[in-house]
């Protein structure tokens, strides 16, 4: 959706073939069917000047362009590999669609598919439904997405870099003269390499900010057990290390998100079918798992029990800036609390729509910040939208019957809250 919105308002013609006929219609009337900022506008935009149309039909896409990027899900089976049903059913379609087609075709995966599965799945699928040759008839490439939610717009116009996997040259050239015509004199560097490889990078990627975001919760649980130490100094100063970098060292309830776990998932499951055992990612994983329960035992701490305990969770979406609540450390940590017999009053400026088909009626929904921290006895922090930033502790103090605050997300300064509140935050140390 986002790559489709970007591309036509560089300009390029394009077609965006969604198979769900209501999300399409949406679509077709310029609304987006996830929140994503300033997507509505620059959605709007392209459908107004013609530059994006919609189709439900891959036939009609593929025989009326010369590029097919294949974005579709590739889901986690119930053991955690990769589920490449839609990968295999669209490359069988656009198959069909080449065999009645002239002249070269470039397809491109950009889902997230586990190494060798372009070669090995998409390729003899487009031969066979074809009746062509791929680095022939056709070219095939692999070019991993590396956009994040909440900044996909943003991340798409101005990448770290782009990766090109490609099964012969000209499928690369074709690519690469794209992105140059796209990024103009602002190319980020373009590498390029073989099919598998690029598949490679993307599973590396995500497992490499999954290792470093458990580093630095691991971390962030030891300064909790030593007086007055403060792991977002800790990161200030270790994220100035240039071998180390500051971005994703910051300490919270765990990461989450539809990406993330579900690609080490699919990663651990990957290495264990080649029989090699990858212990630093089922580490991870495992330690990611416990961070929410650790944020529970934090309100445990203070409060004892937590049956017939009034509980505020601020945020509900895995991050702010989106409405998505897949896999998201703040619906984990409402459960533990639900299993520990709180009551619980919950707000998020964006995902209650999408938490309410998970959480159902066993919580309760407030339509503000404010309203949820009413009577409450503990306030628990769990995404950190810029307007749970501006509450003051005296929205807290005034509001809930005992003023905790739990700082999930390390968004408030603790100088600050500590004085006027019974503030607790992952990664804080005792003052006393
Ligand atoms: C992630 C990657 O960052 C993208 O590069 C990748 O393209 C995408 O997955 C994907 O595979 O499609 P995304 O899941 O949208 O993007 O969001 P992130 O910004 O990576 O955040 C993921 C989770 O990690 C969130 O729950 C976030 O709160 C958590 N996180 C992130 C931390 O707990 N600490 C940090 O320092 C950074």
């Amino acid at each position: 959706m986002v790559s489709a919105v970007c591309f036509a308002n560089r300009r390029h013609d394009t077609i965006l073939c969604e198979r769900d006929l209501e999300k399409a219609e949406f679509i077709r009337t310029g609304r987006p069917p996830f929140f994503e900022p300033n997507l509505e506008g620059l959605l709007r935009k392209t459908i107004d000047t013609g530059k994006l149309q919609v189709s439900t039909r891959i036939n009609n896409a593929v025989l009326n362009s010369w590029i097919t990027f294949v974005a579709v899900g590739t889901p986690s089976k119930s053991d955690g590999s990769i589920d490449l049903t839609s990968i295999e059913t669209s490359s069988a379609e656009i198959g069909e669609s080449l065999r009645g087609k002239e002249g070269y075709h470039l397809v491109v995966i950009r889902s997230t598919v586990t190494p060798g599965t372009t070669e090995n799945l998409v390729k003899p699928t487009i031969e066979k439904q074809s009746g062509k040759k791929a680095g022939e008839d056709f070219g095939l490439a692999m070019q991993p997405e590396f956009l994040r939610e909440g900044s996909a717009i943003e991340d798409t116009l101005s990448p770290d870099r782009i990766v090109i996997g490609e099964y012969d040259k000209r499928s690369g050239d074709v690519l690469h003269r794209l992105y140059l015509d796209f990024y103009k004199d602002e190319s980020p560097p373009i590498l390029r390499m073989n099919l598998a490889s690029a598949e490679m990078v993307k599973y590396a990627s995500n497992a490499f900010l999954t290792t470093k975001i458990s580093f630095i919760n691991q971390v962030a649980n030891l300064c909790e057990k030593v007086k007055a130490v403060d792991i977002v100094k800790v990161a200030d100063a270790i994220g100035l290390d240039e071998r180390i970098g500051r971005k994703f060292l910051n300490a919270g309830v765990g990461f989450g998100g539809s990406c993330l776990g579900k690609d080490l998932r699919a990663f651990i499951s990957f290495s264990r079918l080649l029989g090699y055992t990858p212990d630093i990612f089922e580490a991870v994983l495992d330690f990611n798992e416990k961070q929410a329960r650790h944020v529970v035992d934090l309100a445990e701490g203070e409060l004892g029990c937590l049956k017939g305990r009034v509980i505020a969770v601020l945020g509900l979406s895995f991050k702010p800036n989106t409405d998505d609540v897949r896999d998201s450390p703040s619906i984990r940590i409402i459960n533990e609390l639900l299993k520990e017999g709180a009551s619980l009053v919950v707000y998020d400026p964006r995902a209650i729509e999408n938490a309410r088909l998970i959480l159902g009626e066993n919580v309760r929904y407030a339509d503000s910040a404010l309203e949820c921290l009413s009577d409450t006895d503990c306030c628990i922090v769990a995404t950190e939208w810029g307007e749970f930033r501006r509450l003051s502790p005296q929205d807290f103090s005034e509001r809930m019957r005992k003023p905790l605050l739990i700082d999930g997300r390390r968004i408030f300064d603790p100088e600050v809250y500590g004085k006027n509140l019974r503030y607790i935050a992952v990664g804080l140390g005792p003052s006393r």
